[in-house]
């Protein structure tokens, strides 16, 4: 049996990375030179990361749901949609995208080099919605002080939970991602007991232990995040958060980034954040933390990446104005 290559999405945790959002432009060019770029886009990895292997530089490329229809053109995965925006107490934005780079490395300066020659190669083809660079704080904290991803699944069952297999075989191997920017009202969040921060986390502050069931609030962040599916078991995603921000600004960020098999999964829990489980019981973290972009990508296999060059798109949808 052929074993299917995946992109990069299971790559661990790492110190530095770069979130690369684009639209396309309308224009002739647009989709066939986004095709091109997804055809060579593992030998630029490859030919930059040599360069600093130690820095493990990684990228993987995800495609919103028109950008699918207009680069390549064949049908879409199961999943692939617009974000759905949410309106509780609070709001979900949705800002969807074209294309989405998750660039990550030990250090920035690899991560840049990558981002500058992806924007080289794509040139007028697209826009950039937004461009961030995270990077990794302290004990792998975010910026409101508690140790992030602590829970991630990892090795296989990072796999299991995130790479697509037989419930959508022509797309097996891929995966969905939702990102998220998040802004922190910092100066309020400083000003709330730790006691109180931890009973919104559901973790303890400065250990990360996390807090005992009868302690912890049923809108903890944790316990709203914690989805089961019908047999019981629990759901589980793929974080990579980091944290971003300028000091001189006052701007104090977390770029949220999930990876699952399924966007559904991501879909539930951003529901339990922002409509509540149940509906009025939302996550207590977002009255200090405001979602300014929402989008959800599909990233194919690093297989089907490569055969992108070869597929004949809908180039309509890409030089409408
Ligand atoms: C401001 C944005 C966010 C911050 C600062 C944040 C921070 C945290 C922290 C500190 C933890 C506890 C440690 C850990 O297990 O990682 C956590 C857990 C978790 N978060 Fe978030 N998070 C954010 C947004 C989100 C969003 C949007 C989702 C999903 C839609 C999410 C899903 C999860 C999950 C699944 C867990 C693990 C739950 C468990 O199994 O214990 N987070 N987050």
């Amino acid at each position: 049996m052929q074993t299917i290559v995946s992109q990069q999405v299971t790559e661990s945790v790492t110190r530095a990375a770069v979130f690369l959002v684009l639209t396309l432009r309308p224009g002739s060019d647009t989709a066939a030179t986004c095709r091109a770029l997804s055809g060579d886009l593992a030998g630029i990895v490859r030919a930059i990361g040599s360069r600093l292997p130690d820095t493990k530089l990684s990228c993987v490329m995800g495609f919103g749901a028109d950008a699918w229809k207009s680069i390549c053109g064949t049908h879409a995965p199961k999943g692939l949609h617009p974000f759905k925006e949410l309106k509780g107490k609070h709001h979900a934005v949705s800002t969807q995208a074209d294309l989405l780079f998750h660039i990550r490395a030990a250090r920035m300066d690899v991560c840049f080099e990558l981002a500058t020659h992806l924007m080289d190669r794509l040139g007028d083809a697209v826009a950039s919605a937004d461009q961030v660079q995270g990077f990794s704080y302290f004990d792998n904290r975010d910026l409101i002080g508690f140790v992030d991803g602590t829970e991630n699944p990892v090795d296989g069952a990072a796999r299991e939970a995130t790479i697509i297999g037989d419930e959508d075989p022509d797309f097996a191997g891929g995966s969905y991602v939702i990102i998220q920017k998040y802004l922190h009202d910092l100066k309020t969040w400083n000003a709330l007991p730790v006691a109180e921060q931890e009973k919104i986390i559901g973790r303890y502050k400065q250990s990360n232990i996390e807090l005992a069931d009868d302690v912890k609030p049923s809108y903890a962040h944790n316990a709203l995040t914690t989805i089961l599916d019908e047999d019981g078991k629990q759901l589980d995603i793929l974080r990579d958060n980091m944290p971003f921000g300028d000091p001189a600004k006052g701007e104090f960020g977390t770029y949220f980034i999930g990876y699952a098999r399924s966007p559904e999964r991501i879909e539930r829990m951003l529901e339990n954040m922002f409509i509540g489980s149940p509906p009025g019981n939302y996550d207590r973290l977002l009255d200090f933390s405001r979602a300014i972009t929402g989008s959800l990508f599909f990233t194919p296999s690093a297989d089907f990446l490569d055969s992108v060059p070869d597929m004949k798109a809908d180039d309509s949808s890409a030089t409408k104005d």
